[in-house]
């Protein structure tokens, strides 16, 4: 693989002479090592923006090129977080936009420990995909805290919007997303799915999914305020498992049609998921992320609290009952690879914005946000004894990054990889509220959480960000990263 400057990046290799370097380097001594393959006690060296090199404990110190020592006793060292969901400064309709910028989103992305994010360009009816996709790249240029890339959204099937996407794949955008949901705005039949999927696989593209039966959901949406049932609750309730999974057993067989790679994004439930995995069983070429709200928020815990409380936890697909176990079959996929990435779906709405639909839960925006929480959030996989260290570095670094064609460049710890790495601290206890979280949303989805563990220092390509909780950069040093294709799909 090619990085943005051009240069190869070795996989693997260990620096065999470490004793000899010019460039000036940060040392990270002392602490766990965990990457998706293990966990060893080494020492990482960071030369200007890279791993230059893994080390035995102690082999670097005192050497001349060090000009920095970070101490990582009793501390696991990580690869990067890589959020492949996030939407950052997203038009939502009516002047609406999601609560975080690529400034104020990325920042606290690295607070949480996440140093890649891939954020959704977006094509509506009538937009000409190069357009948007500059639009994106005016909104994130020069204000991003770590690096990024685009997938595109494709939300109108026609001769130029097929015709573009050769182009984005060449710029390293390569992977779309479509939308059986939201008829009128995104929703997408089948046939011009099938057209999406044929171009994609010829291209050697990913198709990403947003799959849920929308007609369906509509129909039952109506009928639910027509019966007067308005609260946000009732967003969960029509938006039934059995058409996510409807939507996600089809969409399945059109991408095996098409001869497409694809991916599902935030699938919430034990019915998708069961779909999902006899696919897979069967050789389909298909994978899929669950995000953290699906694991750790519920509709009767949260969903179902009254007004903007509830609206609050408004996001498509929606969060499940707990009782009906979707939960724990979530976790079970984690562990046993049927779910292959974690990712936040991080797009919050501030309070006043979420209650403009009480009254008519179809009005509340959809969204909300995670970006700084998934790293620590997932970490209690660990706690709990339900997922092993490597597997949380790979669901939450490494498998993203192949996913979605930036590996080994991000979520390995390999010399030669950019020098994102994250100090965790698995003693450290944080209390997750709006009040210092560093989002600009005005509130939180996991208010009031307690999590074991969590991010001490964190460094992207080179630049320490975060160490031992103070925030060190002031500009905005993150980049675009033209991805290549996915390895895992
Ligand atoms: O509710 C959500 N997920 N909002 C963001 C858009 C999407 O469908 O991913
Ligand atoms: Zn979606
Ligand atoms: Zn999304």
């Amino acid at each position: 693989m090619a990085d943005d400057h051009g240069a190869a990046v070795p996989a693997g290799q260990r620096r065999s002479n470490p004793g000899s370097f010019a460039a000036m380097g940060i040392l990270i001594r002392g602490g766990d090592l965990v990457t998706a393959r293990g966990l060893a006690r080494a020492d990482l060296l960071v030369e200007g923006e890279r791993i230059a090199a893994v080390t035995a404990p102690g082999a670097m110190v005192g050497s001349p090129g060090v000009e920095r020592v970070i101490d990582a006793t009793g501390r696991l060292v990580i690869p990067g977080g890589v959020d492949v969901h996030t939407h950052m400064d997203m038009p939502a309709g009516d002047g609406l936009v999601s609560a975080d910028d690529f400034d104020t989103g990325t920042r606290a992305a690295a607070w949480g420990g996440t140093t890649t994010i891939v954020d959704f360009a977006e094509q509506n009816p009538g937009d000409r995909v190069e357009d948007k996709l500059a639009e994106w790249h005016a909104r994130a240029a020069g204000r991003a805290h770590v690096d990024y890339g685009f997938h595109m959204i494709i939300g109108e099937v026609n001769p130029a919007s097929l015709g573009a996407m050769a182009g984005l794949v060449a710029g390293g955008i390569t992977s779309f997303k479509l939308f059986t949901a939201y008829p009128g705005s995104l929703y997408l039949d089948d046939g011009d799915i099938l057209r999406v999927m044929q171009e994609a696989a010829r291209l050697g593209a990913v198709v990403m999914m947003h799959a849920e039966n929308g007609i369906a959901i509509d129909v039952l949406a109506e009928q639910a305020v027509v019966g007067g049932h308005t609260e946000p609750v009732n967003h969960g309730l029509v938006r039934r498992p059995e058409l996510e999974a409807e939507a996600t057993a089809r969409t399945i067989e059109l991408a095996s049609v098409a001869g497409a790679a694809l991916y599902v994004v935030h699938v919430s439930c034990r019915e998708a998921l069961e779909v999902i995995r006899s696919a897979r069983t069967r050789g389909a070429r298909v994978a899929a992320e669950t995000c953290p709200q699906y694991l750790f928020l519920s509709l009767e815990e949260h969903l179902a609290r009254p007004g903007v409380e509830g609206a609050s936890y408004v996001c498509s697909t929606p969060l499940r009952s707990r009782a009906e176990g979707h939960q724990e079959s979530l976790w079970r996929g984690l562990a046993t690879d049927d779910l292959t990435v974690v990712s936040t779906d991080h797009c919050p709405f501030c309070r006043s914005e979420k209650a403009m639909g009480l009254g008519d839960f179809r009005l509340v925006p959809n969204g909300i946000g995670g970006v700084e929480h998934r790293v620590a959030l997932l970490y209690q996989g660990v706690v709990e004894g339900r997922i092993s260290l490597p597997r949380w570095v790979e669901m939450a670094s490494t498998a993203p990054a192949r996913m979605f064609g930036l590996h080994p460049r991000k979520g390995s710890l390999t010399p030669g990889a950019d020098a994102d790495i994250v100090v965790f601290d698995p003693t450290a206890t944080t209390t997750i509220t709006s009040a210092t979280h560093h989002s600009a949303a005005d509130h939180s989805a996991y208010e009031g959480f307690t999590l074991r563990g969590g991010v001490e220092t964190v460094i992207s390509r080179g630049r320490v960000l975060v160490e031992r909780g103070t925030w060190m950069e002031s500009d905005p040093g993150g980049i675009y990263l033209r991805r290549g294709r996915s390895v895992l799909i």
